[in-house]
């Protein structure tokens, strides 16, 4: 059992996250500024995990930006064994309108989350990255070993964060850091209680699906059918966000055992998916017709990712198990029963 600090936490990776740390015994602190998400999450994150018999869950209010935040956060339980560090800003077409915001929150931000660990003698941390710092591959599937070209300044500002991270430990002896390059995570607890709550209009193409499905959006607006895939629309490595979440609990205990860092790792299934075959499988699962419209382009997308977890396979021994049928189930699921998010 570890005490853990996860920032982010109550966010939609976060809270999954938690959740299964709280499962296996793990006492967690949540830091969250709750910019893009809720107390309620954690809320139910308790409840799912049926406390007080699994592990202990406790929640600061704060910014990774602010060391007085950072400090609360650290001394809550006395000592923090290691840190998820999700807390950050993710939508693409954003960070190409306020680069400087996503600057500030996801490199700044971690800088002084990673100072306050060496003010509390804490030097075990994952890092949630991303499979957007590998731009536009024109093989697949991209290896960790494929070059990085950052397209947008969400991706640079994450691969800024792996750097700083790579001379922290070259540096500094006695760091322990797992840098997860996400693919695309979708989907939800299968008990429908949580799930991803985007606020406004969402970026990604599931949360976007389920919200037409329940008749909160009229249709479902897909960006280009002009891209050099089979069908037109762009594909991606969709994979479930428990699957996302167990290998979070994999690499924490992973570094908390063998006391060095991990190689990065993507985390993915190694299969591409277009849109068009995403919708037809909620269809099909779901029964529901989704009305759809092309519209351009959008800043900052590519035709196709999907990666190749060996890696995380052979080390971890961890491998994004849960099917597509799964992925639109549970996350029918969790819109179905809180159309508006946490707001229900
Ligand atoms: N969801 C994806 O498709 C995806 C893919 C690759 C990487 N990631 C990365 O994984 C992490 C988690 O993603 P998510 O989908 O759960 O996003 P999310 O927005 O649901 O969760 C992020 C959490 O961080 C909190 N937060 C934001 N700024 C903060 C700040 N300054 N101080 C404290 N808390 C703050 C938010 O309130 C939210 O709870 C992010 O770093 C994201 O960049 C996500």
């Amino acid at each position: 059992m570890a005490h853990l600090l996860i920032t982010g936490g109550a966010g939609f990776i976060g809270s999954h996250t938690c959740l299964v740390l709280l499962q296996g015994g793990h006492s967690l602190v949540v830091l969250d500024n709750f910019a893009n998400s809720s107390p309620e999450s954690l809320r139910r994150v308790g409840e799912l995990a049926n406390l007080p018999t699994a592990g202990r869950i406790g929640v600061i209010e704060g910014d990774i930006r602010n060391p007085a935040d950072l400090d609360r956060a650290f001394t809550a339980t006395g000592h923090v064994d290691g840190v998820i560090h999700f807390a950050g800003l993710k939508a693409v077409g954003e960070s190409v309108q306020q680069p400087l915001r996503y600057w500030d929150v996801n490199v700044n931000g971690s800088r002084l989350l990673i100072e306050a660990m060496q003010r509390h003698d804490c030097r075990t941390l994952v890092f949630s990255s991303t499979s957007t710092v590998y731009g536009e591959p024109q093989t697949f599937p991209i290896s960790e070993a494929f070059t990085t070209n950052p397209l947008h300044p969400y991706a640079q500002t994450k691969l800024a964060v792996e750097w700083m991270l790579q001379a922290l430990e070259a540096s500094e002896p006695g760091w322990c850091i797992s840098r997860l390059r996400y693919f695309n995570p979708v989907g939800a607890h299968p008990s429908g209680r949580i799930g991803e709550d985007p606020l406004g209009i969402p970026n990604n193409l599931f949360p976007f699906i389920t919200q037409v499905a329940s008749r909160q959006r009229p249709l479902l607006r897909i960006f280009g059918a002009d891209w050099p895939t089979p069908d037109g629309t762009g594909v991606r490595d969709y994979l479930h966000v428990m699957d996302l979440a167990e290998a979070h609990a994999l690499a924490i205990a992973w570094l908390l055992q063998h006391q060095r860092s991990l190689p990065v790792l993507n985390l993915g299934t190694g299969r591409g998916l277009s849109v068009l075959e995403v919708l037809q499988a909620f269809e099909a699962c779901t029964g529901l017709a989704i009305p759809r419209e092309f519209v351009a382009r959008r800043d900052g997308d590519v035709a196709k990712l999907e990666g190749c977890a060996e890696r995380a396979a052979e080390i971890l021994g961890w491998r994004a198990n849960r099917s597509l049928e799964q992925m639109c189930s549970d996350g029918w699921a969790w819109q179905s029963a809180n159309p508006r998010g946490y707001g229900c």
